[in-house]
């Protein structure tokens, strides 16, 4: 069977390294893809905002099955056009995919169903965003309601700062993201990802994670895209998993359901895990990056496989997906100025040595330049390991990235912390 995969990042890279290990592979084709995805697919020009030239490619080239990796194809209706065209599609369809590119829309969602999330007020004009702060205690959170790569979020700690919020996000700031914003109440707790993977009708948990999403060792300075990440999380124990899947997830995919647009794809739930249990803080209508990348490292069935039984809605008569006990880690080694703009064209070499010493090194923003490859973007590398346990994946990990060198780049050298930690080990 011949697939086609859209995305560039390390989590694509991810992707295509394990569907690349499935039988029924034919042609795996990916774009924009990048050097790293290039081992495994066969990297095409095809801009996914055209969708009708993403039918003809299909259609030319007998692909079955198209792997949605980012979120703004999605939200863009790319799987609404390509179903439609008779074609098997893993990612959500434009409306369900609302529960990433609307935060008022989860909320909205979740307060119809009771699922617990921190109490909110919605507003799309200024005057009465600002009446509506009056109703939250110091800290708050201010969010535009659309996509914003991840950005758009503002944790105020005085009343000043929730206005200053208010500026960036009526004045233009997000783009058409913040032209309305969602105010929530500050949860405190631990924060923990957790994945499903769903038909529509058949919910089954796919894996759990923990992100590193501050730049900076011992979790400082400025959000990113995530700089780590390890699976499982340990912190999410059995029982708070049935949780997650009773209370959040499986009312989430009944709900889009009963007003017949069902979810098919994968749903991350970011969560906190507070003294009163697990409450919703965002979805994700995709993998997350870096978590796919220790998912993908901890999946012990055929990727192909699982797409297209959740893509042609089989989930239910599939076993339920297994995934190794050790623990998978990635460190993200990104060019110097991430999250701020990076530095690009900076030159990586080692990559050969760091694969020998048992890790995988999946590419995100690299180049090839006159041979060699060259930093490309904000994230770069994510260097990933397994191990009997945290700490072994990270010792490994490490000695990965010690091979790598990138004087353009840093990394953080903390990841696992909270989990190594919690199993008694110092960080
Ligand atoms: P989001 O983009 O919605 O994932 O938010 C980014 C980060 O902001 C989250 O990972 C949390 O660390 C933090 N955050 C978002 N909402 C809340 C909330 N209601 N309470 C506390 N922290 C939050
Ligand atoms: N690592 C966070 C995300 O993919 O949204």
């Amino acid at each position: 069977m011949n697939v086609l995969l859209i995305g560039s990042g390390a989590r694509e890279h991810a992707l295509a390294w394990k569907l690349a290990q499935s039988p029924m592979l034919g042609k795996l084709f990916a774009t924009p893809g990048n050097p790293g995805i290039a081992q495994h697919a066969e990297i095409v020009a095809i801009d996914p905002r055209d969708h009708r030239g993403t039918v003809d490619f299909c259609l030319k080239n007998s692909v079955e099955l198209i792997v949605i990796g980012p979120e703004a194809p999605l939200v863009d209706g790319l799987g609404d056009n390509l179903r439609t065209m008779g074609f098997c599609v893993f990612g959500p369809n434009k409306l369900p995919a609302q529960l990433e590119g609307s935060k008022s829309f989860t909320k909205d969602l979740c307060a119809r169903h009771n699922i617990p999330t921190a109490r909110y007020a919605k507003a799309s004009d200024r005057l009465a965003a600002e009446a509506a702060l009056e109703d939250f205690a110091l800290p708050m959170v201010i969010k535009a309601d659309g996509l914003a790569a991840g950005k758009g979020v503002i944790i105020a700690g005085t009343g000043e700062e929730a206005i200053a919020a208010l500026d960036i996000m009526f004045a233009g700031g997000f783009g058409s993201a913040g032209a309305s914003v969602v105010i929530e109440e500050f949860l405190t707790g631990e924060e923990a990802s957790f994945f499903a993977l769903t038909d529509g009708e058949t919910v089954v948990p796919f894996g759990s994670a923990q992100d590193h999403k501050r730049v900076g060792d011992g979790d400082t300075g400025p959000n990113t895209g995530g700089m780590g990440a390890y699976s499982p999380a340990s912190i999410l124990t059995p029982a708070l998993e049935q949780r997650v899947m009773d209370e959040i997830i499986r009312p989430t995919i009944r709900a889009l359901a009963d007003r017949g647009s069902p979810y098919s794809g994968i749903l991350y739930a970011g969560l906190m895990l507070t003294e009163d249990g697990p409450s919703l803080i965002e979805y994700n209508a995709r993998f997350g990056d870096p978590e796919c990348q220790v998912l993908m490292m901890r999946l012990e069935d055929d990727l192909l496989e699982i797409m297209l039984a959740t893509a042609k809605g089989k989930l239910g008569s599939m076993p339920t997906p297994r995934f190794s006990d050790d623990v998978a880690l990635t460190v993200v080694m990104a060019a110097n100025g991430y999250p701020g703009p990076p530095e690009r064209g900076g030159r990586i070499d080692g990559l050969e040595v760091a694969a020998e010493s048992g890790a995988l090194v999946f590419h995100a923003g690299t180049a090839e330049a006159g041979g060699s490859i060259v930093s490309d973007g904000g994230r770069v590398l994510a260097v990933t390991a397994r191990g009997s346990s945290a700490k072994a994946a990270q010792k490994t990990a490490y000695a990965a990235v010690d091979a790598i060198d990138f004087p353009a780049g840093f990394c953080r050298r903390d990841i696992g912390w909270r989990e190594i930690m919690r199993s008694g080990g110092e960080k």
